[in-house]
Order: C-alpha cells, then structure tokens, then sequence
C-alpha cells in the first residue's frame, strides 16, 4: 500500500512487531527445553512440539515431565524452602523486586514470545498480561517485606504444588508465584501445555535475579503431569483453569491435608441498564469477552440489556464489531488474534454449531487463510437455558437475552452454577450499587470491565471454584499458624451402661429444624449414658431427611444475612445473657454427660457468644487502590448455608463456638451436635427459642456424624461444611464436596476453644466480593 493510498482510505497499514529476539532465544536453547529444576535446566527428554497457533508453525519442542522430573523437582522445593523462609522478609523482597525490575527490563521480549506461544494480540500482552505480571511481583516484594510485622503469627506452608492454564500464562504464574514466594514457599509450577515458553523464560530470568537454587521449578507436560503435580508430597495446590478438572483435584487431594485453592471457570454477566452509557458499554463489551479473544475466564460473555435499550444496543454493538480487525497478532493494529490452539477451536466450533437458536451476527472482518482464527459473534435472544447461556464457550462468541426490570436482571445474572464475575453499566449509582451486593459473583465491574490488579482479591463463589489471588486476603492462601497444631484428635466414644432413665418421662430428645422441636423422620433415637452408666435420656437419630428438612429451612432463613451486623450483634449478646440465667443446669447437664468441667465449659460458651457479637458489626471488608481510576471495594460477604460437624468433645462450647461467628457474619447454620455428648445441644433449644434468632437460621440435628458428613458434604444446596468431629472425615468430606465444589474446612487436630482464633473463622465465615467502582481522577 502507498501512502496515498493510505491516505486516500484510511485503512491501517500493518504495524508487525519483530519476532527476531523471541526467535533468537529459543534458538540459544537448541529450540528444545527440558524442566528448570533446582536452578538449571534438565536434559529434555520426550518431547513435544509447541506451536505458533496463528501459522500453525512449530516454535519449539518442550519436554513431557516423567514422575522423576516432578520428584526431584519437589525435592529440590522442599530442600531449598527452609533457606528461603530464613532469608526474611526483607531479602524475599529484594528477589522479588529483582524479578519485578528484570521483567520490566525485558518486557518486549516477553510480549512477543507471549504473543508467539499463545496468539494473544502484541497489543495486549505488550499493555496488560506482561505489565500486570510485573505489577505483581512488585506488589508481592512489599507483601514479603511487611510480612513480619504485618502478618504476625502466620508461616509459610511449605512447598506449593502450582497448575496454571494457556490463557494469560506469564501472568497466571505471576499470579501464583509471587505470593508463594513472598510468603517464604518455594513452588512447582506446571505451565500449559500450550504455552510453556514465557515460563521458561522465566526460569532463566529467576538465574538472572539471584532466586536461590530450587526455590522456583518448573516442569512441563500435558495434563498427566499436573495430575503428577497434584498428587506430590506438597502442602498446597493452586489451580487455575477449568471446573471438570478443579472437580477432579477437589476429589485427588480429598483428605490428604493438602491446602488447596481453586479458580476455575465463568459464564459472567454484562448487565446494561437503560440508563447507562450505551457507547461506552459497547466499548467495554470489546473489553469484555474479545479481550484474548474471549479466552479469559471471567470474560463478560453473557449479556443482559434491558428490553427498552436492547434494539439501539446490539445496534450499535454490531457497528462496533464490524469494525474490529482479526489477523496476525504480532501486527500491532490488530484487535483479535489466533485461539491458542486448533483443539480449541474445534470446541468453540461444535459448541456454536450444535445451536440453531437465537439471532446470530458474525463480524465481517477478513479471516487469515490458515491459522486458529474464530471471527466475533453475536448471538441474541436466547432463552436461559439455551446450552449457549449456560456453558462456557472460551472462545470470542457473544450471547444474550433482554430484561425488563432490575430485579429480573438480577436472576438471569444469577441463573448459572458459575459466580465469577459480572459487569453493570448503569449511570445511576443508587442502581449500580443496589444490584452489586445481589449478584452471585466474586468479582463485580461497575462501569468498567475485565479490571484486574495485584492488590484487589480476585476468585469466584459456587463452581468457580474458591480461594482468593491478590490484595492481602490471597496472602491467606500461602500461610498457615506459626503456632504449633494442637494433638491430633481422636475418636471420642460415648459411655455406655444399662439401667432405667432418671425419671419415668419420656426423655427423647427431638431436632431443632426452622426454629421448632421437630420429630425424627426416621423414628429412631438412642441411650445417651453418663460416665457412671446413668441414663441421660435418649436424642434422635437424625437421617438424609432430616438433613434436607433442615437445609431447606436454613436456605428460607436467607434473609439473616442481610440484616445489619448491629441487629446481629444484639441477638448474640441475648444469647449470652439468656444462657447466662441458665448457667448453672446447663453446667450440671455438661458435668452429667462428660464427667467433668460443666461451669467452666459454660463460662467459655458465654465469653465466645460475647466474643463473636463483638465482630458481628466489625467486619468491614477494605478499599483496594489499584494504579489506575477506580477503587476495589474487598467487601464480606456472608458464604450461605454451613453445615457444621461439631467438636464431640464439648458438648455445649463445641456447638457454641461454630454456630456463633458463622451466624454472626451472617450465614444461616445446620449443625450436628457432639456425637457422644449429644444432650447439650438439645437443651440449648430453649435458649434459641427465647433468643430472638429467627427460625431456620439455626438448626440442630443430632445423630451419627459418619453417616450424616457424606450427606452434608454432596447436598448441592449447602455452601460450606465445616468439621470439628472426632470421627476421621476428612476424604469423605472433601471428595462429597467435588459436587458444587462448596468450601470446607475440616479440622484434624483438637482445638483449644478457649484461645480465640478468629481470623481462621472470619475467613472461613465470609466470602470477598470485590466491588470495581469509578472513583477519583
Ligand atoms: P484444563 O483445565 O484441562 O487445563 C488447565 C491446566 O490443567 C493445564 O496446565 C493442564 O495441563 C492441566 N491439567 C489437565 N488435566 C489435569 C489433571 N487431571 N490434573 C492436573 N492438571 C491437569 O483446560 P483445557 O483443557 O486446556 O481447556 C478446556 C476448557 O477449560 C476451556 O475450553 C475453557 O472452557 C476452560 N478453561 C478455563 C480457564 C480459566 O481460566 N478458568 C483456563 C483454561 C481453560
């Protein structure tokens, strides 16, 4: 094209970015890597090709990790993490700010072999993935250096078992190798097997900075290797990608004590609202889901208009689309390049294909004859169940539906077993934050979309998966107490004896379900005996029924959760003082059941309702700053309905000491009382009833805590389950989990309730939404 020309039609003209110093690179490694282990890169052994998806020409050849890789790979991690943690905070953050300082030095480099491996437009890798992932190991070297003073009582976990996808690959491994670091863990990390480069490119950055030998490894490979990852002798597993495989993790790591955290995928909402600013909505819908064309797994890529908008909307949406340019992605105009891989096109393709439904627009931009290539798509008026609005397509293809009020916006958001994130445009603030709070999402954009930064927390609720990355709430998810762990807890068995109840009355105690006494479904109860072989009374066997009766009671009682913590507060203390007038029978029945340490155990149960009506109204989340116009509101919110299997060991402290920061935050509670001890539960009814704590929010069920965990643990409408049971439950629990991926924290030591711990509960009590909104300059 001359310049006339150009002139003449003010087309672009291409603007490639050389690929000659990413080229030049892999050459110095022989275009052929093996894994980086304990600071040297091995002999690569089996390989395989990694491809440019936007000509389909091979790069490189990268070396599929064997078992042996992966264990010396942990073992060189484990070796090299006590000198790490002994560095301090202080030289933990010179490392990381010299990585921070050597990408920032080499970040073309970085882009262009980003933009090679992957087909992520130049434009994007150039402005976002590499700066943000520089952004990352800055904010983390300030996290290792206030670590001590900042984050006082807590430790490294050790060596973090890390799994990340092809989608922002520098990045995600940024996302999980800085905190790990920061927090003194040293790390194995599995790249994709599409996109190993930009990791082993940091591997040899790593030599330049000085990390110490074996504090970063890297292995590649397919899948086969992640799973190899996963099943190491690791303390944690972070994974990033997709939900079938979080499930699959969810179930591997069941019960073998492994921290895990999951960021798995989206189907998120693009709401806009009548009054919003229709043209720059549009603008942020290119944000939105033909960002890294669509891969990005909080993508915008369902889209909600309001009825009264829809036409002028998708209007100038397609104008907009038709505009969008499709090609090399080194080229420096372009606006949509290659999907990473001619497997994932494939998927997008079938996905697209198996639907006749709905309106579709496909932008009419000139596709490269070979190459990965899907062009923009637009696909309207689909019904909420249409496969196209609940499956995640990954790939640049846009669907939607029309609303008509708030309130419905608000349920279409929320018709997805996903929750990762959601965008609102609306100009009306009162509107925006309304909707904020109702939407079930980890992440909510306000006028703005797809914004990201190393001090906001970012993860998902539901299938999402659970954990957060980034601010000081991910920092959570690379520690654990400095303090030592108490005993391991061991099954508590309940006395037996023989002989007639202590007085001739029926003494069957009942379960507490919606606030009333119910009876057992099953009709079934059993002897409760004290230690000299008395007969204390009987307490109901409750079964899967039960259980369902009390959740669907709980889930009816979601209205707690936004109630005002003052509100919350005030019943909490009324706990406090109506158990208080009853301090001495509630001691005597403790001292009848167990033998010992009634008063005190009633005293402690007292001190922690205190405890907890103190929190009620002081958890109040933070406002993250991020480096460009917005603030990041990392709010807490309640995480629903929690199952809890209480301590058998204290009858009534046990209960008391679950129920009460979980209600205090704002969740409505199923609790299954001390298996052996079941009697203090029960009398704890009547402290409920005359407390003021509406039916459902609080339910007690009493029975075998083996049979009811599996029951707890699958329920797809509990949230969370927790266990302080004596019983073994940890597999059981975590592999039922799998199902709707709910948080669960199962303890296996014995806690002492008297030392308050509630960081560990606030954290496990709450959820962090966080909030984007416009704010300042
Ligand atoms: P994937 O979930 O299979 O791959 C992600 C990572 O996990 C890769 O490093 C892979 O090698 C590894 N992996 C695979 N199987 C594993 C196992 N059993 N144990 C441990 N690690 C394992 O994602 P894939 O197949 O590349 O993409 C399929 C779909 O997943 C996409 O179409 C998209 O819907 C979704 N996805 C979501 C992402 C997100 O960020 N939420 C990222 C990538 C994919």
């Amino acid at each position: 094209m001359t310049i006339k020309e150009i002139f003449d039609s003010m087309e672009y003209g291409p603007a490639p970015e050389s690929a000659s110093e990413a080229l030049a690179w892999i050459a110095s490694h022989g275009g052929r890597f093996g894994c980086f282990i304990d600071g040297a890169f091995t002999e690569p052994g089996e390989t395989f090709a990694t491809s440019n998806p936007a000509t389909g020409e091979a790069l490189a050849e990268v070396t599929q990790a064997t078992q042996g890789d992966v264990d010396r790979a942990v073992a060189a991690a484990r070796a090299a993490q006590p000198g790490w943690t002994g560095l301090g905070g202080h030289g933990r953050a010179r490392v990381l700010y010299a990585i921070a300082r050597l990408l920032q030095r080499q970040s073309r480099l970085f882009a262009v072999l980003e933009t090679l491996d992957n087909g992520k437009p130049i434009r994007e890798s150039r402005d976002i993935d590499i700066p943000l992932a520089q952004r990352h190991f800055y904010h983390h070297a300030g996290y290792a250096e206030l670590m001590e003073t900042e984050l006082p009582g807590r430790a490294p976990l050790g060596v973090c078992g890390q799994v990340i996808p092809w989608n922002f690959p520098l990045l995600m491994l940024a996302w999980k190798v800085a905190p790990a670091l920061a927090m003194g863990n040293t790390v194995v990390l599995k790249p994709a097997e599409y996109t190993s480069l930009t990791a082993l490119l940091l591997a040899d950055l790593c030599r330049q900075a000085g990390v110490p030998k074996g504090v970063v490894n890297i292995v590649t490979g397919d899948g086969a290797v992640g799973e190899m990852v996963v099943a190491a002798p690791v303390e944690k597993v972070a994974f990033t990608g997709s939900t079938a495989v979080g499930r699959r993790i969810r179930e591997a790591t069941a019960g073998t004590g492994k921290a895990l955290t999951l960021e798995l995928g989206g189907k998120s909402p693009y709401i806009v609202f009548e009054d919003a600013d229709l043209d720059s909505a549009v603008e942020g819908l290119v944000d939105a889901i033909w960002f890294n064309q669509g891969q990005v797994c909080c993508a915008g890529s369902r889209l909600l208009v309001q009825e009264g908008v829809a036409d002028t909307f998708h209007r100038k949406l397609r104008a907009r689309m038709a505009t969008l340019r499709i090609g090399d992605p080194l080229d420096k105009v372009i606006d949509i390049g290659a999907i990473v891989d001619p497997v994932q096109l494939a998927t997008i393709t079938r996905l697209v294909e198996a639907s006749t439904e709905g309106e579709r627009y496909v932008a009419p931009c000139p596709i490269p004859a070979k190459g990965s290539f899907y062009p923009p798509t637009l696909i309207t008026g689909l019904s909420p169940a249409s496969p196209l609005m609940q499956e995640e397509i990954f790939g640049p293809v846009l669907v939607g539906t029309t609303f008509r009020t708030p309130a419905e916006a608000v349920e279409l958001a929320n018709n997805t077993r996903y929750g990762l994130a959601a965008t609102v445009w609306s100009e009306n603030v009162n509107l925006a934050l309304d909707i904020a709070p109702k939407l079930a999402a980890g992440v909510v954009w306000i006028n703005g979309t797809n914004m990201f930064d190393a001090a906001a927390p970012f993860g998902g609720v539901r299938e999402s998966g659970f954990g957060r990355e980034g601010g000081w709430e991910g920092l959570a998810a690379y520690t654990r107490p400095a303090a030592t762990p108490g005993a391991a807890l061991n099954p508590v068995e309940p006395f037996t004896g023989e002989g007639q109840p202590l007085d001739a009355l029926d003494r069957t105690h009942k379960l507490y379900i919606g606030g009333k006494q119910a009876r057992p479904d099953g009709g079934y109860s059993r002897a409760v005996w004290g230690p000299s072989g008395a007969l204390l009374g009987h307490a109901s066997l409750a079964n899967r029924k039960d259980l369902r009766n009390a959740v669907e009671a709980a889930n009816a009682a979601r209205s707690w959760g936004r109630t005002t913590g003052h509100a919350r507060a005030q019943i909490l203390y009324f706990l406090a003082e109506n158990l208080s007038a009853r301090a001495e029978e509630f001691a005597r029945r403790i001292d009848g059941l167990t033998g010992q340490g009634g008063a005190e155990e009633v005293e402690a149960s007292l001190r922690t309702l205190f405890r907890w009506a103190a929190w009620a109204d002081k958890v109040d989340g933070r406002a993250a700053g991020a480096p460009f116009r917005g603030v990041a509101l990392a709010m807490r919110e309640p995480v629903g309905t929690i199952g809890v299997l209480c301590d058998d060991r204290a009858p009534l402290l046990g209960l008391v000491a679950a129920m009460a920061p979980a209600i205090a935050m704002g969740n409505r509670t199923v609790l299954v009382a001390s298996e052996p001890y079941p009697l203090a539960a029960t009398d704890f009814y009547q402290v409920l009833e005359t407390s003021d704590v509406p039916g459902g929010v609080v339910n007690i069920l009493t029975g075998s805590h083996k049979e009811l965990a599996p029951v707890l643990a699958s329920h797809l409408d509990i949230d969370a389950v927790w266990s302080f049971s004596s019983q073994p439950l940890a597999r059981v629990i975590e592999a039922g989990s799998a199902g709707n991926l709910k948080r669960t924290w199962v303890e296996t030591r014995a806690r002492d309730w008297t030392r308050p711990d509630d960081r560990a509960f606030i954290d496990a009590a709450t959820e962090v939404k966080t909030v984007w909104i416009p704010y300042g300059e």
